[in-house]
């Protein structure tokens, strides 16, 4: 038995890491000899989601994903098989393509070498030339590590990877009830961004900001949030346990909740427009309507769930069923470890990407986009739009107000008076724990204890 503490927890060297005070060093963050060192460390060895299954969704639909100086072919080669090959031909290794688009064979601009969608050489202009020595059988695009979890495809460099299910657990299992495989893109944004791509994404996966950086959703209660590492992956949720994403937490602590789901809501659609649907919004509008004054909070987080399940029934979009309990330990938001934040709910998520631009410690790609369950044949295919100006017009009130946060933070870690960050052993043992694992795959940089 450990002895506890007078707040009634194990003393603080009996804690796992992620829940001890901490100090963690700015190298990570503004080291070029860092950020190189991931190309060869890091972003060769892990799983990172590359693109959504709905982005080829045809025989031949293709998406490049490029992370640093790399580059992947992410291609759909039969009606239930994906294949992932790495972008360079085989003859003077010219990139074979860009972007996404669909082909029937990847030529090469070059000098016209083809190869199928299986990767196999299919052409080499004049091969007469090399005089038998050089055989298409023998210069298959060389392949990339690829599966499929929760609609999106995901590659890893690595030929000795473990299985991406075994990698992305516990997160997988406890995501999975939401079925954000169902789920198809709203909207997605993105831009580049000047600072380091764990400024970015460690800018979405606490909720200990939300006080300092955005007061107004905070108007009923400015609650502790909980975080927790979980593996190699972390999440964080609202102290209450409550809700279905930010929005209806947002409402907790309000003295009439149908008055506090419809402005959280409405404000989160608004501010946000992610983590709720236009659905809930129209039933939190008619709260006051449907049910009297001094009705219990609970009971009327429970109608807007109701209401909102036969309102999307109506038109054809039906939501998972999901313990409440389950619900509650999920959170609201996953950091799947390195680069990929997930908000999630029934019927919508919020994710966000980011990634090393090249070798600048001191800039990224940075990318937003929403996800909706919607009615079958009924899904928008958005483009994903640049957005360079930072503006409520093009970003929002909530995300220009967290874009605000990192490129100060890039700045100010790279400060001569910055000692090292501390982050809270409540609210933000997900940064911890991302630092713990990153410093394995990088070798050093783990969280000290104070
Ligand atoms: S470099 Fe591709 S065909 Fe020559
Ligand atoms: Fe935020």
């Amino acid at each position: 038995m450990t002895a506890m503490t007078q707040t009634g927890r194990a003393p603080a060297t009996d804690r796992p890491l992620a829940e001890r005070p901490v100090v963690i060093g700015n190298e990570a963050y503004t080291s070029a000899a860092y950020a190189r060192e991931e190309g060869d460390r890091l972003w060769p060895k892990v799983w990172q989601a590359a693109c959504r299954v709905e982005e080829i969704e045809k025989v031949g639909d293709y998406v490049t994903y490029d992370i640093i100086d790399e580059s992947i072919i992410v291609t759909r080669v039969a009606p239930d098989r994906i294949a992932a090959y790495y972008n360079a031909c085989q003859h003077r290794g010219r990139r074979l393509t860009e972007g996404c688009g669909h082909a029937k064979r990847f030529a090469c601009k070059f000098h016209g070498w083809k190869w199928d969608l299986d990767g196999q050489s299919v052409e080499i202009v004049r091969q007469d030339a090399w005089e038998g020595r050089l055989n298409r059988d023998d210069i298959p695009l060389k392949t990339v590590q690829v599966d499929t979890w929760g609609g999106w495809v995901f590659i890893n460099m690595d030929p000795d990877c473990a299985p991406l299910r075994d990698y992305l657990e516990p997160a997988a299992t406890m995501l999975d009830p939401f079925q954000l495989d169902r789920m198809r893109y709203r909207w997605r944004q993105w831009l580049y961004f000047p600072c380091n791509w764990k400024v970015a994404i460690e800018a979405f996966n606490e909720g200990y900001h939300v006080v300092g950086t955005h007061p107004q959703l905070t108007k009923y209660s400015a609650k502790a949030t909980w975080s927790e590492a979980r593996g190699i992956h972390g999440n964080f949720g609202s102290a209450a346990r409550e809700g279905v994403g930010g929005a209806s937490s947002g409402a907790s602590g309000a003295a009439d909740m149908r008055e506090g789901l419809k402005h959280s809501i409405n404000q989160i659609w608004e501010e946000v427009n992610a983590t709720t649907t236009q659905t809930m919004v129209d039933v939190a509008n008619r709260l006051e309507v449907e049910l009297p004054e001094g009705t219990p909070a609970q009971q009327v987080q429970m109608h807007l769930m109701k209401r909102t399940i036969e309102e999307d029934a109506k038109r054809g979009v039906v939501w998972p069923q999901i313990d409440p309990a389950h619900i509650a330990a999920a959170g609201n938001d996953w950091h799947i470890f390195p680069n990929t934040v997930i908000l999630q709910g029934p019927t919508f998520a919020l994710c966000y990407r980011a990634r090393p631009h090249g070798l600048d410690p001191d800039s990224c790609i940075f990318e937003v986009y929403t996800l909706e369950l919607y009615p079958q044949g009924q899904e928008p295919r958005p483009d994903n739009l640049f957005k360079p100006d930072i503006d409520e017009a093009s970003w929002r009130k909530v995300l220009c107000q967290d874009f605000s946060n990192m490129g100060a933070v890039q700045q100010g870690m790279k400060s001569r008076g910055f000692t090292g960050m501390r982050p809270s052993p409540e609210e933000e043992r997900a940064i911890t724990n991302f630092h713990r694992v990153l410093s394995e795959y990088m070798g050093r940089g783990a969280p000290v204890p104070m």
